[in-house]
């Protein structure tokens, strides 16, 4: 029989609609590649639907998985694919859900999920391992709140501009570049719009990398780095969403010990804080060819001309191949986990 994959779409995130296209595209290819796919959308509120039937995941005992609906419909699975971005999807929330049903699922576990989607705990993360970011403060609301001027005066250490960000968000969303130490506060409550802890870090004169990564533990298959090039100040979101404003240009023209040193730089990390699957890292060059790196995306965008598969196969594995491996990653990688005592 061949393997049944459910394919978690939508999300409760700002990203549903990006999670909806990158879906579309790997339900695409895992039928191409012979598997069979049950398609599931997360509505913005919360609710999952199988072809318009409310369903829920439920323990289907180790190493499977099982959804049933509200109108009595009983589909077994084998591994839960979640293509989804953000919040409530790429943050260790739905990959618990996955743990506690004992259904395999692509990508990162709870812990990996969790500190990569919080800029904050990741770069200290960083740090620990050695690994170069930008230089930051971090603030959370009661603390802003009990004594807004220490946290501006904290932040004067660091050298203007700074960017200022909610910890736990993407795709760009209430993020300011702050000019001058007077815009602080306002980027501040922006940002505690949407998280209740915000990243404040230096400004980073450089080029926007990224490298891709396919694999477990560490036998990872690395890709050469592409270079996201756009014309505006920094990679907002207008620029990231609207067609046309950026582009990826892969392989990234950079000397061969700068490539050798992202993909070096970005195993580590990967390993580090103990990937599955799949990541993207993302990067500042600085003229000086130093690497500073920014972030890493657990489940990244998946169109097919989204940035992941784009740089996976220029390291040689085409879209068919990618989901494919990933689908035998999760089940490895469940195999491994339940294999442990507890
Ligand atoms: N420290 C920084 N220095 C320079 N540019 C930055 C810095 N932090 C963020 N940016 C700009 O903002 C964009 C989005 O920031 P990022 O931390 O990647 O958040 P997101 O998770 O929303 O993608 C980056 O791609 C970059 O253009
Ligand atoms: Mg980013």
């Amino acid at each position: 029989m061949s393997v049944r994959v459910a394919v978690l779409s939508g999300g409760r995130s700002s990203e549903h609609e990006v999670s909806i296209e990158s879906a579309r595209s790997v339900r695409g290819a895992l039928e191409a590649e012979g598997l069979d796919v049950l398609s599931v959308l997360i509505t913005k509120d919360g609710t999952w639907l199988l072809d318009d039937e409310p369903v829920a995941l439920v323990p289907g005992g180790i190493g499977s998985g099982q959804i049933r609906g509200e109108r009595g419909r009983v589909e077994d699975f084998d591994v839960v694919f979640p293509v989804l971005h953000g919040p409530y999807g790429e943050d260790g929330v739905i990959q618990g859900l996955c743990e506690a049903a004992g259904a395999p699922f692509v990508g990162a576990g709870v812990s990996a999920s969790a500190i990569a989607m919080d800029k904050v705990l990741f770069k200290m993360l960083l740090r620990d391992a050695g690994i170069p970011s930008a230089d930051f403060v971090a603030v959370t609301a009661p603390a802003y709140r009990a004594d807004p001027d220490a946290i501006a005066a904290a932040a004067d250490r660091l050298s203007y501009p700074v960017f200022c960000k909610p910890a736990r968000l993407g795709s760009s969303v209430g993020i300011s570049r702050v000019a001058a130490p007077e815009e602080l506060h306002t980027a501040i409550e922006l940002a505690l719009v949407h998280d209740s802890k915000v990243l404040i870090e230096e400004g980073v004169v450089g080029r926007e990398l990224e490298v891709g990564i396919l694999g477990n533990d560490d036998d990872l298959i690395v890709s050469p780095p592409g270079e996201i090039h756009y014309d505006a100040d920094w990679y907002d979101y207008e620029t990231k969403y609207t067609p046309g404003l950026a582009r990826v240009e892969i392989p990234a023209s950079v000397e061969p010990e700068v490539e050798a040193d992202l993909k070096a730089l970005a195993g580590r990390a990967y390993v580090a804080l103990e990937c599955a699957g799949m990541g993207r890292v993302d990067f500042f060059l600085r003229e000086d060819g130093s690497a500073l790196m920014s972030e890493l995306n657990t489940i990244p965008g998946f169109t097919q001309t989204s940035a992941y598969p784009s740089l996976m196969a220029a390291a040689g594995v085409e879209y068919g191949a990618l989901v494919r491996r990933l689908v035998h990653l999760a089940q490895a990688r469940a195999a491994q986990v339940n294999a442990l005592k507890c």
